[in-house]
């Protein structure tokens, strides 16, 4: 799998507080890549030094398997579109004229602020104020004055936050047709829910470390799942079980985050002491319950 972005021991400090600690990125190609984390965790830092917005206090950024630095910064930058907190548009403008400013900036073609008007859909309200849009519409025409260099790459940073579900679901969509178009798509959030299905690769910081980097799949391997032990004798079983943890729980009892072995040598125990076991069962976590657990459930 190739790598459009890298980044090696990225770290940032802001007077004697570390912010983003030795990050290493692996952002593929053509992907949508979720950068996750509670808030503070360092996820718009992490991008503005991507974007050379910061300057890092130690590590190197690598866009397409260039090294990021003062003689390619400018050409590197070419290939990026980015929207960084608040969209970036003139409120008291059209957004058709705001397209215009960044068309005559950039030397654009009409041809490719057409195209990037049309992938967002805001080709029925370029002549509308942008004060007037909605969160929505602001956003999606941050998008789209990102789109019309046509870059290879797009920095999002939260582009979901504020949205109606509708709204959230729009920029899913919007997201995952920009990465079937070979464009690669690191897009952040502070809400797992918001991006986890548009995903196809996470990357979740806490405190300015990566906790995880991988698919969800392999993020879902991660998640130690809680057993349930329906017996005829829930007080003793829960008794007998509490060294792992063990909780009454209805009927039965719950013993959370156990592996195969371990899972085994309680079912034993509660075998050799002569409670009736009837049944166990391995509940999964939820994404939602990794995540959690991963991030110590800060700010999430
Ligand atoms: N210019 C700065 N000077 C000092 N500290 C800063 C500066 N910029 C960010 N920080 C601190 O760095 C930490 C990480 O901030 P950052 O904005 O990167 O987090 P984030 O993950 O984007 O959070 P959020 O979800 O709230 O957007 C925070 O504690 C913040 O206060
Ligand atoms: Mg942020």
């Amino acid at each position: 799998m190739s790598h459009i972005i890298t980044t090696h021991g990225l770290s940032k400090t802001y007077r004697d507080r570390t912010v983003v600690r030795d990050l290493d990125l692996r952002v593929p190609e053509g992907c949508v890549y979720g950068f996750l984390g509670p808030n503070g965790s360092g996820k718009s830092t992490t991008m503005k030094m991507l974007l050379s917005l910061v300057r890092p206090t130690t590590g190197e950024v690598r866009i397409m398997g260039r090294r990021m630095e003062r003689s390619t910064r400018r050409d590197l930058l070419r290939h990026i579109g980015s929207l960084i907190e608040a969209p970036p548009a003139y409120a008291h403008l059209t957004g058709g004229e705001n397209m215009r400013l960044v068309q005559r900036l950039l030397g654009l073609s009409d041809g490719q602020v057409r195209r990037a008007v049309q992938t967002v859909r805001l080709q029925d309200h370029l002549g509308q104020r942008v004060s007037r849009y909605s969160l929505g519409m602001k956003q999606r025409l941050g998008i789209a004055l990102a789109l019309a260099r046509e870059p290879r790459i797009l920095v999002l940073d939260e582009p979901t936050n504020g949205l109606d579900p509708a709204g959230i679901e729009e920029m899913r969509k919007l997201l995952t047709h920009l990465a079937e178009r070979g464009i690669t798509v690191m897009v952040s959030s502070h809400l797992l829910g918001e991006i986890d299905r548009t995903a196809e690769v996470l990357g979740i910081l806490g405190r300015g470390r990566m906790l995880f980097q991988g698919t969800r799949s392999e993020l879902f391997a991660r998640s130690v799942p809680d057993v349930l032990v329906d017996t005829a004798d829930p007080d003793r079983a829960a008794a007998l079980t509490r060294r792992w943890g063990g909780v009454r729980d209805g009927a039965g009892v719950r013993v959370p985050g156990l592996d195969h072995a371990t899972t085994a040598d309680l079912v034993a125990r509660l075998v050799r002491e002569g409670v009736a076991v009837y049944g166990v069962r391995r509940e999964e976590q939820s994404l939602e319950d990794v995540f959690m657990d991963l991030t110590g459930g800060g700010g999430l």
